[in-house]
């Protein structure tokens, strides 16, 4: 039987020009988040499925993870999600002083339809400030993201940052007649909102809650787009989470962070949420999903026992995030160009491959990245190679070469080539403006 060629649906796999885009973007990423003093950590890949069953939510474990059981009889999961992990993490180190500024990069999985911006496997970026239990917190994450996005190029208007907050939602549902066990089912229904045709969640909110009256009220409360809207500020006035958003939303405006505007349509599906959520999404409808959500979560550490700690991050698809800057144009034409070989060292036979050998070891002692023909290819084969592969010198190893110990060495931008001492190889190289790929 022949192996099949396709990897199994929806799972990573990506070739190299594909990781050239993930890297540039991963490396933009980076980048803001240092900018921020935040440090990468990194946690396990397969987890009890506990992890996930106290905060996460039904959804997330029972019908979109990787669950098994191991070798040694144990229910674990592939991680959906990074945050409990790392509340972990962060529960069993107490001498991690705080606010904790911590950022990584997981491979997640979902056993989601894969469609546009989902996939199974999947790279999200995680960023998330624990220890900090004010506002500040809040802002802090959503500049960071704000400035991923500036570092990408993407333009004013193109993407925004809507906000809301759980604490608020629960304080209004209660002050509308919706509670307890409602209210987590009316958060539920504010969720699928946007998933849903209006007249097709009218019916179902009239279902989930029982009576036509209160869903309407919810969708109310649903459709708030501003904290001075007239029905939000006498329903909400005085609640405790009503006075953290004219609070973040006074922080924001004196950071510039225009991106971001209030929206009560946001609740966010994971549980363990207790106060701010947001999300980022593309504001021209090229991409329906959203590219980055996160919120405030307070309780998840303290599940842990030991000391409670209040959290507050988001993850971002970088698969959503492609789609984004694809969508707009914002991926360089070549991305990998600063990681191709500065040098490709062509050997003219075998009888000079012991030396050529030699000078691409020592140019790479130099701190060039060099690429050395090991096919035996004729020179005018391994020219193309070196063209193909961005190379901007190549340094050739024929007879007369090795004789004289003098390299060719050919500058593939101008076509000059020069006859070198091969100890002054690199420094001949190193002497012209921009000849290393990173320092374009
Ligand atoms: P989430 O909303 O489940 O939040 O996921 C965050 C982002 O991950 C989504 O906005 C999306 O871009 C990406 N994502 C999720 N599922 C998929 C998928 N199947 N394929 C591709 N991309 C996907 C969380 O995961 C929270 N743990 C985030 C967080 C961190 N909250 C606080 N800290």
């Amino acid at each position: 039987m022949e192996l099949s060629t396709k990897p199994l649906t929806g799972m990573r796999q990506l070739y190299p020009d594909e990781m050239a885009v993930e890297a540039y973007i991963v490396g933009r990423i980076r980048d803001a988040a240092l900018a921020y003093g935040f440090e990468e950590y990194d946690g396990p890949t397969i987890e009890p499925v506990e992890l996930f069953l106290a905060k996460s939510g039904e959804e997330l474990v029972s019908e979109q993870s990787y669950l098994f059981e191991d070798r040694g009889g144990r229910r674990v999961v592939l991680r959906p999600e990074m945050t409990p992990s790392l509340a972990r993490m962060l529960a069993s180190a107490p001498e991690v002083s705080s606010p904790v500024r911590w950022m990584s990069f997981p491979v997640c999985f979902r056993y989601e339809r894969p469609q546009r911006g989902r996939a199974r496997e999947f790279r999200q970026f995680n960023l998330d400030v624990l220890g900090s239990a004010g506002v500040m917190g809040d802002l802090e994450v959503m500049l960071v993201l704000d400035r991923i996005m500036k570092n990408l190029g993407a333009p004013d208007g193109a993407y925004q940052i809507g906000y809301s907050s759980r604490e608020l939602a629960t304080g209004v549902l209660e002050r509308i007649g919706i509670a307890g066990q409602d209210g987590q089912k009316a958060l539920g229904a504010i969720d699928r909102i946007g998933k849903m045709q209006p007249d097709e969640w009218t019916a179902y909110a009239e279902a989930v809650l029982g009576d036509p009256g209160r869903a309407v009220l919810l969708g109310r409360f649903a459709s708030v787009r501003s904290l001075d809207d007239p029905w939000m500020r006498e329903t909400a006035s005085g609640l405790p989470g009503f006075d953290s958003m004219l609070e973040l939303r006074r922080l924001l405006e004196a950071a510039g962070l225009r991106a971001a505007s209030f929206d009560a349509s946001i609740v966010r599906g994971l549980d363990y949420y207790t106060g701010t959520v947001f999300e980022l999404s593309d504001t021209g409808g090229g991409n329906r999903r959203a590219i980055c959500g996160g919120g405030r979560y307070d309780n998840l550490v303290g599940l842990f026992g030991g000391r409670p700690m209040a959290g507050v991050g988001f993850g971002l698809g970088i698969l959503t995030l492609r789609l984004f800057l694809e969508t707009y144009g914002l991926i360089p034409a070549d991305p990998g160009a600063a990681s191709r070989p500065d040098v490709f060292v062509a050997v003219y036979s075998s009888a000079e491959a012991a030396t050529a050998l030699s000078w691409a070891e020592s140019l790479r002692s130099s701190g060039l990245r060099v690429m050395m023909e090991i096919e035996g290819r004729s020179l005018s084969r391994q020219f193309r190679a070196a063209g193909r592969c961005g190379a901007r010198f190549v340094v050739v190893a024929g007879p007369d070469e090795v004789a004289s110990n003098t390299a060719s060495v050919k500058n593939m931008e101008t076509g000059e080539t020069t006859r070198v001492q091969a100890a002054s190889v690199a420094e001949h190289i190193l002497s012209v403006p921009g000849s290393r790929q990173d320092s374009r």
